[in-house]
């Protein structure tokens, strides 16, 4: 529908070029909204506005000029002029309902297929493997997740990436303490269990005990060189971790599995012809015996040129240096059109300086996007990064241990009929789905504060409040005894609240194309939140399966199995299962 308005929109501008009206160079951007203020009709576009200087012309008139040019057509019922020259339009009401009867007869709900599906690669969660997960890295392993979940709704092919941090100096350490562990004859597996500890005892021995950083920097060098010994340490230390992350990533419900790993050291082979290349077109700098890039595009605060160090003087390689062989392998051989990097903000400038290297170095053409979706802070009550109560990083593993101890907690203290199991169930996935919900509706971009209370209320935009409304539709179609898609008649908008709820569920595809393009989840669960709402007014303002008018209680019903359908395609996308009763 949005489509279609912004098309014919399109075509008036055309027309007026064609007038004369407006100027035949004349740049501009449709853009519809969907206004809050139901008088305000459907959508809503400042176009006038927008095009009333180029035109010379005042934006009331302008907007008037625009309507008129608009082609015949039998959508738009009602278009008005408000304010300093906003165009409102109405939609016809039988075009909302035919849009609505076909998204119930469709699996995707009325999400278009896309017309030219695109290969995407998706970086994200990334781990650093020398330690646990933390809470740090809760952010890019769910929104990517979300994010791939909804382009493969959309119909594009999606790769994801898991370029764990498994290589560099800090390897040195933690295998010089497993060395001395396996020597005195303890077990590695059973210190491998706590990782965050095993690092913490491996720090403490290389920055206070005489010669160990000594050994641990040559067991680097051997690793590097190939030798078996510390490839076999190592590996198993790699193995170890990243079983750690596939247990959260399982209890997460995210989609990566060790398949999806494409860990840094597998670079290594390339990083040398990655400098060679760059020497050879003639973009390497030395300074101070490391080779540099330097982009015009990056200065420092003081206007000094920035390097992009690519090798170090001991020949030692850089993360950018991964980074831009990570580029090319995506471009080339997994064939990308967009890669998208779901990393923290504060790397911003990192990635646009591989970014603008890429493209100069021909890694990336200007075919392919390639899109840095940065993410803020989790903080504390206190504004500071969240910390454990021991004041230490907080494992991700241990914040979902709390999660779905206080979500059990919680239900049991509600009163409930459900069975033992039923209720761990239930505490099972309001827990882990509070602590996805509280991350993925917050703006990405923004720091956020971590609240248990908030995220665990039944109350406002959270999971316990979506999960509720989906079980509340679905005891209605049990009462009904009927499933979800068993409704027959037609769909009939007899009141403000039946439209309400309709406008709403026609928005969905617009959603979901919004999500796809700026990897915003929080779009997602704004809008779900809303549908919630518009259900809850509906639900208290219209008897459904009192009423005695057959076609309005079907149509009704037709309307809470969207509604249904709705939340449940939506909380997918975020990795969320809906539960039948709670
Ligand atoms: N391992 C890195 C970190 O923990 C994140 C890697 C992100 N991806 C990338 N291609 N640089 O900071």
């Amino acid at each position: 529908m949005k489509q279609q308005i912004e098309a014919l929109l399109q075509s008036a501008v055309a027309g007026l070029i064609a007038q004369g009206t407006l100027p035949e160079d004349v740049s501009f951007r449709i853009q519809l909204d969907r206004p809050r203020d139901k008088s305000h009709g459907d959508f809503a576009s400042n176009l006038a506005m927008m095009l009333a200087k180029p035109a010379k012309q005042n934006p009331r008139a302008l907007a008037e000029a625009i309507i008129a040019a608009i082609p015949e057509n039998d959508l738009i019922a009602k278009a008005d002029i408000a304010g300093p020259g906003f165009i409102n339009f109405s939609i016809d009401r039988s075009h909302l309902i035919t849009q609505l009867e076909q998204a119930y007869a469709d699996a995707r709900l009325g999400v278009p297929q896309a017309e030219q599906p695109q290969t995407v690669v998706i970086d994200y969660s990334s781990p650093n493997l020398a330690k646990e997960m933390h809470v740090g890295h809760l952010r890019s392993t769910i929104i990517g997740d979300a994010v791939a979940r909804t382009l493969q709704l959309q119909g594009h092919k999606v790769i994801p990436q898991n370029h764990v941090g498994d290589w560099g100096t800090q390897f040195g350490m933690l295998l010089a303490h497993m060395e001395d562990v396996k020597n005195e004859g303890a077990s590695t597996e059973l210190e491998l269990s706590d990782l965050e500890t095993f690092y913490k005892a491996a720090k403490k021995r290389f920055d206070d005990e005489e010669g160990f950083a000594d050994r641990a920097r040559s067991l680097v060098v051997k690793l590097q060189s190939g030798d078996a010994h510390c490839q076999q340490l190592w590996t198993q230390f790699i193995e170890t971790s990243l079983a750690h992350c596939q247990e959260v990533y399982d209890r997460l419900g995210v989609q990566l599995t060790r398949a999806d790993v494409m860990a840094e050291s597998a670079y290594n082979a390339d990083l040398p012809k990655v400098v060679e290349d760059l020497k050879a077109k003639g973009l390497l700098v030395e300074n101070q015996g490391a080779q540099c890039v330097f982009l015009d595009e990056f200065k420092g605060k003081e206007d000094e040129p920035l390097p992009i160090i690519v090798q170090k003087k001991d020949g030692g390689y850089l993360y950018a240096t991964s980074d831009l062989a990570a580029v090319r392998y995506r471009t080339g051989a997994l064939e990308a059109d967009r890669v998208i990097y779901v990393v923290d903000a504060r790397q911003s400038l990192h990635f646009q300086q591989i970014f603008t290297l890429s493209r100069k170095a021909g890694y990336a053409n200007d075919q392919v996007s390639l899109e840095h979706l940065g993410f803020g802070m989790v903080l504390g009550k206190d504004g500071r990064p969240y910390k454990s109560r021991d004041g230490g990083v907080t494992k991700l593993a241990d914040l979902l241990d709390e999660a779905e101890r206080r979500a059990a907690e919680l239900i049991a203290g509600k009163g409930t009929d459900l069975s033992a199991e039923e209720q761990a169930r239930v505490a099972q996935v309001v827990g882990i789905s509070s602590v996805k919900y509280a991350d993925l509706s917050k703006n990405r971009t923004s720091d956020y504060v971590f609240d248990w209370d908030t995220m665990l209320s039944f109350e406002g935009n959270t999971a316990p409040y979506l999960l509720y409304a989906y079980t509340r539709v679905n005891s209605l179609f049990q009462k009904a005894g009927i499933t979800l898609d068993q409704v027959h008649g037609d769909i009939q908008l007899e009141t403000d609240q039946d439209e309400a709820l309709a406008s709403k569920l026609a928005q969905f595809p617009e959603v979901i194309a919004s999500v796809g393009n700026k990897g915003m989840p929080h779009f997602l669960c704004g809008y779900m939140f809303e549908l919630a709402g518009a259900f809850s007014s509906f639900y208290e303002a219209c008897p459904i399966l009192s009423s005695d008018d057959d076609a309005l209680k079907n149509s009704r019903l037709k309307l809470a199995a969207l509604t249904a359908r709705t939340l449940q395609q939506g909380l997918a996308l975020l990795g969320i299962d809906t539960l039948e009763k709670m």
